[in-house]
């Protein structure tokens, strides 16, 4: 695992069973999920001029995995900032609580697979910067 500059989030190394079939990655807390899923879901078909994200959680952990294609991350935890391409299949990016995320230049084959501590909650949402900032002052 790969700490990121940014608060809360990381790199996971997946573990890859691959043979002459192709490869398969298998994810559960005993390869290394910190919490238990309550939520799946992907995105797809997305556009290359055209950004996703742009909200931070107040109480959710996610594990995002670029199934095809690549797009980059911009990660902000009010402190610091942390910008990359996400394009492998053996990698997860976690992201915790009060991570205000970006995507950005999706390719045009990108899927991306997100597991989530809790179930879709629209009020755990922070969809302002500047409140996201003070909010994030105010935990501190
Ligand atoms: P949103 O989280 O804003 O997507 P992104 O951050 O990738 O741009 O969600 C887009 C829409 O989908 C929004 O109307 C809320 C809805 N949605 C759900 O209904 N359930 C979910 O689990 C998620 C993540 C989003």
């Amino acid at each position: 695992m790969s700490e990121l500059s940014v608060s809360g989030c990381s790199l996971f190394e997946l573990d890859v069973k691959g043979d002459e079939l192709g490869s398969l990655v298998a994810i559960e807390r005993a390869t290394g999920l910190p919490f238990d899923i309550q939520r799946a879901y992907y995105i797809f078909g997305t556009r290359a001029d055209q950004s996703r994200g742009f909200h931070a959680h107040r109480d959710l952990q996610q594990w995002v995995i670029c199934l095809a294609g690549s797009c980059t991350f911009r990660l902000d935890d009010g402190s610091n900032v942390s910008e990359f391409l996400l394009d492998r299949r053996d990698t997860a990016l976690q992201i915790g609580s009060w991570v205000w995320r970006e995507m950005h230049n999706f390719s045009p084959d990108c899927v991306l697979l997100v597991l989530a501590s809790a179930p879709y909650s629209p009020t755990d949402y922070i969809r302002d910067y500047d409140e996201f900032c003070a909010e994030v002052r105010h935990q501190s």
